[in-house]
């Protein structure tokens, strides 16, 4: 991917030429930006040979689905929705996990019947009812457990999920108890062990607290485990501060607190993969006067980009037509929503803009769309990719009938 300074150029193609032709608010992924983060993924973790599930739940887009399957990824989905579409996108139901505190019956049995490569459950009422539906489709079912390691993953609380005031997971000592208990199950085949703490997980630190915790029970159980699947929760950097995580430290160790193992390792990286590669182009509708500051109200609103009004999420903002002069207010970015919470940045020195301007909000390509919705019945935005320098409409936006 480049993006020229100047002409805000994504693979070859001018964004202002785009947003003219495709109108905005307009999502935009980039191929080649998906690519080489399934790359650098691949090879950092290349000594260990794992299973790359993508997490689905950060984009469902079908088209980019289908292309990560063809880059090589299998899927973590976590609803009778995201299986049926990464299944229909022409991933192997082989690899894909079924993740989730609350999968319901219709779920499992249509896990069961599509033959998932695992379902890891999260409590003991869901490995009842697992085995229940397996019984009377008279199947041995793969399942995985999933663990709660209570670790804190050092990251914006509502995304942290490894602790023990999370709903996530089972503690240590149900889960040694859930292994007995499938061992010795007719219907249930134990093959994995799951665990996941968090999201845009920056240090290495929380993931190594998670792997000696791994590591405790596994001896506990005594148990073969084919699979470890590890989850997601890999960072990116949305600010400019090149703040990564150490993906081949985190390879190491793994090697270092999982050796005595023979467990093929599994990931449910989301973010990673997709991230970067989402660019949101919108107008600015009208610059308004307020109190020490200019609010740049865009096309763009919390129903197309909800990150920031739910976690306070910051996204970089780009001029798409660059000039020299800066403002001398505060420019704070905001959509034409009925909410406060409405709101993308407050930033200062910014460049002077004006109404009609095209802004390109970066870093929404994973739980950007997804999280998209409705709110003040706005239709949803067109999404396109470029690939190989062509443009292709991947969603449209939705029209008015569509809302009606
Ligand atoms: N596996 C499990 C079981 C998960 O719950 C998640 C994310 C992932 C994998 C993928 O995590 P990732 O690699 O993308 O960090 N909406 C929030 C993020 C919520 C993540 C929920 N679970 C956001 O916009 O930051």
């Amino acid at each position: 991917m480049k993006i020229d300074s100047k002409n805000f150029i994504i693979d070859g193609l001018n964004t202002k030429v785009l947003a003219k032709k495709y109108s905005t608010p307009l999502y935009c992924y980039s191929f080649s930006k998906i690519k080489e983060n399934i790359t650098k993924f691949t090879h950092s973790f290349k000594e260990l040979n794992p299973i790359i599930c993508f997490a689905v739940k950060a984009n469902s887009n079908k088209t980019l689905l289908g292309e990560i399957n063809k880059l090589g990824l299998g899927a973590d989905v976590v609803s009778i929705g995201e299986l049926t579409k990464a299944i229909k996108s022409g991933i192997n139901p082989k690899k894909i996990v079924f993740s989730g505190v609350g999968k319901t019956a219709d779920e499992i049995s249509f896990a069961i019947k599509k033959r998932i490569l695992l379902i890891n459950a999260e409590s003991k009422s869901e490995i009842l009812q697992i085995e229940k539906i397996a019984k009377k489709q008279n199947k041995i079912v793969n399942i995985g457990i999933r663990l709660n390691p209570n670790t804190d993953a050092n990251t914006i609380d509502q995304i942290s999920t490894g602790k023990k005031e999370n709903k996530f997971g089972v503690s240590e000592k149900i889960f040694l108890d859930l292994v007995k208990y499938s061992k010795n199950s007719k219907y249930l085949n134990l093959k994995c062990l799951s665990v996941h703490i968090g999201s845009q997980i920056l240090e290495l630190k929380p993931y190594e607290k998670m792997l000696k915790i791994v590591n405790k029970v596994i001896k506990k159980t005594n148990y073969n485990f084919e699979y470890i699947d590890l989850g997601g929760g890999m960072g990116i950097n949305y600010e400019n501060n090149y703040k990564q995580l150490n993906l081949k430290g985190y390879c190491k160790s793994i090697i270092k607190n999982l050796k005595n193992y023979k467990s093929k390792i599994i990931f449910e990286p989301g973010r990673f993969i997709i991230g970067n590669s989402g660019f949101l182009i919108s107008k600015i509708i009208y610059i308004k006067e307020g109190h020490k500051k200019d609010f740049i109200i865009l096309d763009a609103a919390m129903n197309d980009l909800m990150r920031p009004a739910l976690y306070n999420a910051k996204h970089k903002i780009i001029p798409v037509n660059k000039n020299k002069k800066k403002s001398k207010k505060i420019y704070e970015f905001v959509g034409p929503i009925c909410e406060s919470t409405d709101k993308f940045s407050s930033l200062t020195k910014f460049q002077k803009l004006n109404e009609k301007d095209l802004i390109i909000i970066c870093d929404v390509g994973a739980y950007g769309m997804s999280l998209s919705s409705n709110y003040n019945l706005r239709p949803k935005a067109t999404e396109i990719l470029i690939k190989n320098s062509k443009v292709k409409v991947i969603s449209k936006r939705q029209s008015l009938k569509d809302l009606m």
